[in-house]
């Protein structure tokens, strides 16, 4: 009988404590790379924490995380490790910190030793030279924002320095060993950081739902995601500091990032590289844009549609409740966010990304995704 576990990550609920001792009490005999950014350690208390262990000896940190991490950002993290040969990498921040940590871990003893080129770890990512047999390092991911799932994912995403594609690194042994969830960390987020990543959550558990490998499972805890992440982020930005409704973004987006690991993403992640790629939008915000038209194209080949458009229509239907979410923060149109009519042509010939757009149950033609960008526009 081939058993695949449904998540091969432990996940762990913990809180601020948890995570001092878990800094602190790093097993001494294992060199431990901390991957956070240093901007971010001050805020949540933790720098004397890691300062301490690299006195000691057995933690090393990369502390720059710059978002969106290109190949170039994956070079200066390897930079900065050297040869300190981790054997753990604990990686403290948001989607790009943790997708940076499993390039680190993807790629590290593969080019131990040696200076590697932009070109040679271009050619790597997109040939998946990472596949090859070699030694991962162990992931424990805290992520800092309820949204990305890359906690929870095989998957990390890297951007092209020359913002010509974006590459995924993706393979079974990116998984995290662990991810401690601590929604405190989520208490600092700017309105903004909280709406974009809680949508992207949302794209993922809704993208889960009608993706071409979905089953019951999948279906189930994305619609549980859905419903928890369209009651509390309405809420959670009219009251930011609630750790209660902040617990329940961090469940939404675990659920959606267990959802879409077994599933991968559709079509508005597809429409939204570009975007992202071109004019800087938020990934969260890029890729809602076309959720409300992508949920209706899928709606005739979706099994249970009705199941999830219910969910939607319990919140007052999907288009109305985006909406009313961004409300002052930001007007989720193409043009609000900075891009120029003109540049729409050049976004759809970015639209379709292989593995994404055609693992939409519906086959989107470049024509109507420029619908369907002109009607958010
Ligand atoms: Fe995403």
């Amino acid at each position: 009988m081939n058993y695949i576990p449904f998540c091969s990550v432990e996940v762990e609920f913990s809180n601020m404590q948890g995570l001092h001792d878990l800094i602190n009490n790093c097993d001494a005999s294992k060199r431990t790379l901390v991957v956070c950014d240093a901007f971010t350690t001050d805020i949540w208390g933790i720098t004397d924490d890691i300062k301490r262990g690299i006195a000691a000896g057995h933690l090393a940190w990369v502390d720059k995380c710059p978002g969106n991490p290109t190949q170039q950002d994956i070079l200066d993290a390897l930079d900065r490790v050297g040869d300190l040969k981790p054997q753990q990498i604990l990686a403290i921040g948001g989607g790009s910190t943790i997708d940076l940590a499993k390039a680190v871990s993807a790629f590290y003893y593969m080019y131990f030793g040696r200076k590697v080129s932009l070109e040679e770890i271009t050619a790597a990512l997109k040939e998946k030279a990472y596949t090859q047999p070699h030694q991962f390092i162990d992931i424990i991911a805290v992520p800092s924002a309820a949204g990305t799932g890359s906690e929870v994912t095989r998957f990390a995403t890297i951007w092209d320095v020359n913002k010509v594609s974006k590459f995924s690194i993706d393979c079974q042994e990116n998984y995290a060993k662990k991810n401690v969830v601590i929604p405190e960390l989520t208490l600092t987020l700017p309105a903004r950081l909280t709406l974009s990543t809680g949508l992207d959550a949302l794209c993922h558990a809704s993208e889960a739902f009608w993706a071409k490998p979905t089953n019951y499972l999948v279906k189930d805890i994305a619609l549980r995601a859905i419903d928890l992440i369209m009651t509390n982020l309405p809420k959670v930005l009219k009251d930011p500091k609630n750790l209660e409704l902040r617990t329940a973004m961090c469940r939404g987006a675990l659920l959606a990032g267990l959802a879409f690991a077994k599933t991968r993403t559709t079509a508005c992640h597809s429409i939204s590289y570009p975007i992202t790629m071109q004019y800087g939008v938020e990934h969260g915000l890029a890729c809602a844009l076309s959720l409300d038209a992508v949920s209706k194209i899928n709606r005739e080949k979706t099994v249970l549609a009705n199941e999830l458009f219910a969910v939607y229509e319990k919140h007052g239907g999907l288009r109305k409740w985006l909406d009313d979410t961004c409300g002052e923060i930001v007007k989720l149109r193409l043009g609000a966010l900075g891009v120029p009519k003109d540049g729409v042509d050049e976004i759809v010939k970015g639209t379709f990304t292989k593995g994404r757009m055609d693992n939409n149950p519906v086959d989107i033609s470049p024509e109507q995704v420029k619908e369907i960008l002109l009607s958010v526009y």
